[in-house]
């Protein structure tokens, strides 16, 4: 079905307005007595992504990211505005959606703990009434690009946590979806296991066009994978658009490394670029993100007496760090 037979006239593929999500929190505050309060998990979010993009949904713990996702999925119904995934309201039509859906839950398995992984591949097989040809090549695809045809007898709770992230991921898969929601899919995996898992969604979306939102809390998932980022803080989408673009909403920094012939005084650079750090003869200048480092470096060149330099980019992780206080800052102010 295309975007326009199933009532888009947009485009958007996944198209948030307005969203709110508001949880009742009753808390007991002693003998007999209960507090109300609202969290408001998601507050007014409105975005869309397009068909075959791959968007990374990033911040902090409690930020709202498993909200949204749970929202997209059909499993919680938004407290306020527009939601629909392929032109379906999820909520309204959970069952419908879902087989056009693919969800990985890292913190939990969506696989039958008792069972070995092919028993939940079989029953996955029914559920959604997958075509048997079909399948019998996803599986067979599947298990050979995740590398687990040792693993299918193995019950699920024998499983290593990269083995059952890996048996997840071609569960939320089998079915074909056009969208692949996966919520923290490399939390607590190894470094091979995690550029395993990230090898597959890229070549996942490049060769199969599938749309993937992720969340994380790697922002290496973010700059190995996704063109395209979204922060979210307190319910709050804080930033929509490319990762050079975040570096330059957190006016980030670069840096130029200095190896001078001796030992100096602080270089006297043009502002705002400027001496952060000395030790013996090497120097360290911050200069903003966006620019150039050829004038910065052409006129310590002529100047001084350079042996070496290189130039460092910005920490994604500090980036973020910053637009969360700068945030937190306004929020006060
Ligand atoms: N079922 C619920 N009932 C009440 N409050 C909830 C519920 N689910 C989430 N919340 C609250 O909503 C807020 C957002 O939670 P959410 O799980 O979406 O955050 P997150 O961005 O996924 O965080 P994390 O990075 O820790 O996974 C938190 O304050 C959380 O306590
Ligand atoms: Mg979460």
């Amino acid at each position: 079905m295309t975007g326009s037979e199933s009532g888009f006239s947009d485009g958007g593929f996944i198209e948030l307005d307005g969203v709110e999500k508001v949880f009742d929190v009753r808390k007991k505050t002693g003998f007999m007595k209960r507090e109300r309060r609202q969290v408001r998990a998601v507050d007014s979010i409105s975005f869309r992504v397009e068909r075959g993009e791959m968007v990374g949904y990033i911040g902090p713990n409690g930020a709202g990211k498993s909200t949204t996702i749970k929202m997209l999925t059909g499993i919680l119904t938004p407290s306020a505005g527009r939601l629909r995934v392929a032109g379906i309201d999820p909520s309204r039509q959970r069952t419908r959606l879902a087989h056009r859906i693919g969800v990985v839950f890292g913190q939990r398995t969506t696989l039958w703990w008792d069972l070995p992984l092919l028993a939940s591949y079989r029953l996955m097989h029914r559920m959604y009434r997958i075509p048997d040809a079909r399948y019998r090549e996803n599986l067979g695809r599947l298990v050979e690009l995740l590398d687990l045809g040792d693993l299918l007898d193995v019950p699920v709770r024998q499983l290593s946590l990269g083995q059952r992230m890996r048996g997840d991921i071609v569960a939320a898969l089998l079915h074909d979806p056009e969208v692949l929601y996966l919520d923290e899919p490399t939390i607590g995996l190894d470094i091979v296991s995690k550029s395993r898992v990230r090898e597959f969604l890229r070549e996942l979306n490049a060769e199969r066009g599938t749309t993937v939102l992720l969340t994380t809390h790697d922002l290496q998932d973010i700059e190995q994978l996704c063109k395209r980022v979204m922060v979210i803080d307190h319910g709050r989408l804080l930033y929509d658009g490319s990762l050079t673009g975040l570096h330059e909403a957190g006016e980030s920094e670069r840096t130029l490394v200095v190896d001078l012939e001796r030992e100096l005084p602080p270089i006297e650079a043009p502002a705002p670029a400027r001496v952060v750090r000395v030790d013996g003869p090497r120097q360290w200048l911050a200069f903003p993100a966006g620019e150039s480092a050829a004038p910065l470096v052409a006129r310590i060149a002529a100047d001084y007496p350079l042996v070496d330099l290189s130039v460092r980019e910005p920490d994604i992780e500090a980036v973020i760090a910053k637009m969360y206080a700068d945030q937190a800052e306004r929020a006060i102010s």
